[in-house]
């Protein structure tokens, strides 16, 4: 079947929106209609060569959530109509890192930016003009309908609203961990937030969430600041020396 998509054909470059090939999934795969695509600033890397992609074309968006329009041959577990939100990194389940709970360390992780299958960075389900077309982190969820690895959809309850739920696929992960896993915030803390956009604001929610006492939101863009305010924010700064 032939989908749009957004794509970088080269970095630094823009991106572009197009008719791609795509091929019907594979044993542990997903074919998903798109429902809600987040956009990350990973993904304005990729277009500026900031973060290179292991093939171009490359179609953006590692932030999704849609419905299983088909499911590969020998692919328990999913049905079409099944609500999906994906997960950017894979987890397999089965590595040293999954068995020990560490999925953000799971081995299929490695292949991420290589644009093609998380377990063979050599495989590809999107073509333009018979030539492979990646998809980032494995995902590409700046398209109509893409292919995605089992180990990247996590399945959700009917009633969960697809258009909310896909900020958990990488903003609300990375924003909400970087505050209460990475930097352990404790009750009473005084937090210091550099920049809050779609991560920043979720490190803002999860350094509430944790109890810190002082949370100080940097970001130079006024609704930037009021938004922090709202999500739990103490104090806002324009810039790290006015808060000096
Ligand atoms: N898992 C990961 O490692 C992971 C996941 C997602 C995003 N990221 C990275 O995190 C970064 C932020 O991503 P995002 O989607 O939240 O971006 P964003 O563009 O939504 O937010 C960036 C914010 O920084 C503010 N800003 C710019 N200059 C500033 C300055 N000098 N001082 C303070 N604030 C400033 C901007 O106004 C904006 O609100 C990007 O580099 C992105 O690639 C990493
Ligand atoms: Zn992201
Ligand atoms: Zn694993």
């Amino acid at each position: 079947m032939k989908t749009r998509a957004a794509f970088i054909r080269q970095a630094p470059g823009e991106y572009e929106v197009g008719e791609v090939e795509l091929e019907e999934p594979r044993q542990n795969e997903l074919l998903i209609k798109m429902s809600a695509a987040g956009l990350c600033h990973s993904d304005d890397h990729v277009a500026t060569g900031d973060i290179p992609a292991g093939v171009y074309p490359m179609i953006g968006g590692h932030e999704g959530a849609g419905v299983v329009a088909g499911v590969g041959p020998n692919t328990p577990g999913f049905a079409d109509g099944d609500k999906i939100v994906f997960s950017f990194l894979p987890s397999c389940g089965r590595c040293r890192w999954c068995a020990s709970g560490m999925q953000n360390l799971c081995d299929l992780g490695a292949g991420l930016l290589s644009g093609g299958r998380p377990d063979d960075p050599t495989s590809f389900r999107n073509s333009m003009d018979g030539k492979p077309v990646g998809q980032m982190c494995g995902l590409g969820t700046f398209a109509d309908y893409t292919i995605v690895s089992v180990d990247n959809a996590v399945k959700v309850d009917d009633d969960v609203p697809l258009d909310k739920a896909v900020l958990t696929g990488c903003g609300v992960g990375t924003g909400w961990g970087s505050a209460v896993n990475s930097a352990q915030v404790y009750p009473g803390d005084t937090v210091i937030v550099m920049g809050v956009g779609g991560i920043g604001i979720n490190a803002v929610q999860g350094a509430a969430h944790a109890g810190a006492s002082n949370i100080i939101a940097v970001d130079p863009v006024a609704f930037k600041r009021e938004k922090a305010m709202e999500l739990g924010a103490t104090h806002t700064a324009e810039t790290i020396q006015e808060g000096r």
